[in-house]
C-alpha cells in the first residue's frame, strides 16, 4: 500500500471516528455511531496491517485474536451496574500502552525513524515525554478508580494533612524530570519520570470520594486519549494524534457536563478534592415522621383518572431492571388515553445516560424522553409524577438547604406534580446520604416495594 493511500484510508477512518461521536451523542442515532466507530477502527487496523515495512504480522494476528477474545468474553458478560469500573479498567490499560510504546520508542529510536539512541530528536523527545507522564497517570490513577468502584478498597476519599503541598511538588518534579529527559536522553531520567507519574496518579486519585467517582473516570478516559495523542506523535502517526484528541477533548467535556450536573467544581476532581468536598454516601439520619403508603390498587386508581403522567427513573430502576414492566405499564396508560412521558436527569443512576441505555433496552420511543431542563416546567401542569427507583435527583434540598451536600444541583421538580408517586423499598437515603424531605408531603404517596414487583402489581390492577 503506497503512503498516499494509507493517509487517505485514515482520513476516512478519522471521519469515521467523528461521524460515531456525532450518532453517540443522541440514543437515536446510538447504534449507528457504535457501528461508524467498528468500521473506522476496522478500517484503521486493516490499513496499519497493510502498511509496507510491517514485520511482525504473527504477533499482531496473535495479539488481536487474544485481546478481542478477552473484550469479547467480558463485553457479554459484563452487568450493567459494572461498567463504570470495566471502563475504569479498560483505561489504565491505554495508559500502560502508552507507556510502553514510549519505552520501546526510547530503547530503539531507529525502528521509528526519530533518531538513534541518545541523539532522539529532541521534538520526539518532548513528545515521548509527554505521553509518558500522561500515560501513567493514567495508568495508576485508572488502577485506583477501578479498585475504588470494584470495592476493592474503601470508596471513601483517603486524605492526609500537605497532600496538595505532596501533589504540587510531584507535578513539579515530573514538569523537571520531563526537561531533564529532553536535554539529557539518560535512562535513569526516562524511568525516574515514569516512577514520578506513576506515584503521582495514584495520589490524585485516592483523596477522591465514590460519588466523584464517575466523573473521575471520564477524566481518566480524557488523560488516556491525549496519552494516545502524544503517542501518535512519537510515531508518526496521524490517526492516533486525531483519535486521541477526540477522546481526549470529548471525555474532557462530558467531565465538565457532569460535574455542572453534580455541581461539583471541575478543579477539585482533577486536583483531588482541593476544596474538601466529599462524598456523602449512606448513614442518613432518617425522620420519624408519618408518611402516606398505598399499594397497587391506589396507584392504579390515581393513575387511571390522571391525564398526564411523567415518569422519574433513577437507580432502583436499574437495580430492579424495572425498565420493561415500567414500559408496558406505559403503552398500558397511553392505550386509555393518558399523556406518559419520560423525565430523565443528567446524572440519574450511576454513570451518564444510564437511564437512557435501559430505556432504550425496553423499547422506549425517544420521542417520550425528554431531558431535565426540556420537562422540568410541565410538572407543574402534570397530574402525576411516577418517581420510580430515584431519589437524590428529585430532593429539594439541593434547591433550599445550602449546607446540603447537593446543595445547587439541578433537580426534577417532581413535588409541583398533583400527586407523587414514590416507588422504593423503603424510606432510605439515595446516594448522597441525606433524607428526602418529599416523602413526607400531602401530595405524595410511598409505594414501598422492588421497583419492578410494584411496577407489575400496579400494571396488573390497571
Ligand atoms: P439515588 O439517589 O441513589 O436513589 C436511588 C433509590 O433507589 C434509593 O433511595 C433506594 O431506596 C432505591 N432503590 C434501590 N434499589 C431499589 C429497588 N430494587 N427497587 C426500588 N427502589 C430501589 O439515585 P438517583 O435518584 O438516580 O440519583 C443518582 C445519585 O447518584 C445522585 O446523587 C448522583 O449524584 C449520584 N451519582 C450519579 C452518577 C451518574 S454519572 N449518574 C455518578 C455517581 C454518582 P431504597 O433503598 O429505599 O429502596
Amino acid at each position: 500500500m503506497t503512503g498516499n493511500l494509507a493517509a487517505l484510508l485514515y482520513l476516512a477512518s478519522s471521519v469515521c471516528f467523528i461521524l460515531a461521536l456525532r450518532g453517540l451523542s443522541s440514543p437515536e442515532s446510538a447504534r449507528r455511531g457504535n457501528l461508524l466507530g467498528i468500521f473506522g477502527m476496522a478500517l484503521a487496523i486493516g490499513t496499519t496491517v497493510a502498511t509496507p515495512g510491517m514485520i511482525s504480522l504473527p504477533w499482531i494476528a496473535a495479539a488481536t485474536l487474544i485481546g478481542g477474545a478477552i473484550g469479547t468474553v467480558i463485553a457479554l458478560k459484563i452487568q450493567m451496574t459494572a461498567l463504570p469500573q470495566l471502563v475504569a479498567a479498560f483505561h489504565s490499560l491505554v495508559g500502560a500502552a502508552a507507556v510502553l510504546v514510549a519505552a520501546a520508542a526510547y530503547y530503539n529510536p531507529e525502528a521509528l525513524g526519530i533518531g538513534a539512541r541518545d541523539h532522539i530528536h529532541t521534538s520526539s523527545l518532548i513528545e515521548m515525554a509527554i505521553g509518558t507522564a500522561i500515560g501513567a497517570v493514567t495508568f495508576t490513577g485508572s488502577v485506583v478508580a477501578f479498585a475504588k468502584l470494584q470495592g476493592l478498597v474503601s470508596g471513601a476519599p483517603l486524605v492526609f494533612r500537605g497532600q496538595h503541598l505532596v501533589n504540587a511538588l510531584l507535578g513539579a518534579a515530573t514538569i523537571a524530570v520531563c526537561i531533564w529527559l529532553v536535554v539529557d536522553q539518560q535512562p535513569c531520567a526516562f524511568w525516574a519520570l515514569v516512577g514520578l507519574s506513576l506515584t503521582l496518579g495514584l495520589l490524585l486519585i485516592v483523596p477522591i470520594g465514590g460519588a466523584d467517582m464517575p466523573v473521575v473516570v471520564s477524566m481518566l478516559n480524557s488523560y488516556s486519549g491525549w496519552a494516545a495523542s502524544g503517542i501518535g506523535f512519537t510515531l508518526h502517526n496521524n490517526l492516533l494524534i486525531i483519535t486521541g484528541a477526540l477522546v481526549g477533548s470529548s471525555g474532557a467535556i462530558l467531565s465538565y457536563i457532569m460535574c455542572k450536573a453534580m455541581n461539583r467544581s471541575i478543579f477539585n476532581v482533577i486536583f483531588g478534592g482541593f476544596g474538601g468536598e466529599t462524598a456523602a454516601a449512606g448513614g442518613a439520619k432518617q425522620e420519624q415522621r408519618p408518611v402516606k403508603t398505598g399499594n397497587a390498587d391506589d396507584a392504579a386508581f390515581i393513575m387511571k383518572n390522571a391525564s398526564s403522567v411523567i415518569i422519574v427513573p433513577g437507580y432502583g430502576m436499574a437495580v430492579a431492571q424495572a425498565q420493561h414492566a415500567l414500559r408496558e405499564m406505559a403503552d398500558m396508560l397511553k392505550k386509555n388515553g393518558v399523556k406518559v412521558r419520560y423525565a430523565i436527569h443528567p446524572v440519574a443512576g450511576r454513570m451518564p445516560g444510564h437511564m437512557n441505555v435501559l430505556l432504550a433496552e425496553a423499547n422506549v420511543p425517544y420521542d417520550d424522553v425528554a431531558e431535565l431542563e426540556e420537562i422540568n416546567r410541565d410538572f407543574a401542569m402534570t397530574d402525576v409524577a411516577y418517581v420510580i427507583g430515584a431519589n437524590d435527583i428529585t430532593n429539594p434540598a439541593a434547591r433550599s438547604d445550602p449546607k446540603s451536600p447537593i446543595f445547587g444541583m439541578p433537580v426534577l421538580d417532581v413535588e409541583k406534580a398533583k400527586t407523587v408517586l414514590f416507588v422504593k423499598r423503603s424510606l432510605a437515603s439515595g446516594y448522597a446520604g441525606i433524607d428526602n424531605e418529599l416523602f413526607y408531603r400531602d401530595n405524595t404517596m410511598m409505594l414501598l416495594g422492588d421497583a419492578k414487583k410494584v411496577t407489575e402489581d400496579l400494571l396488573k390492577a390497571l
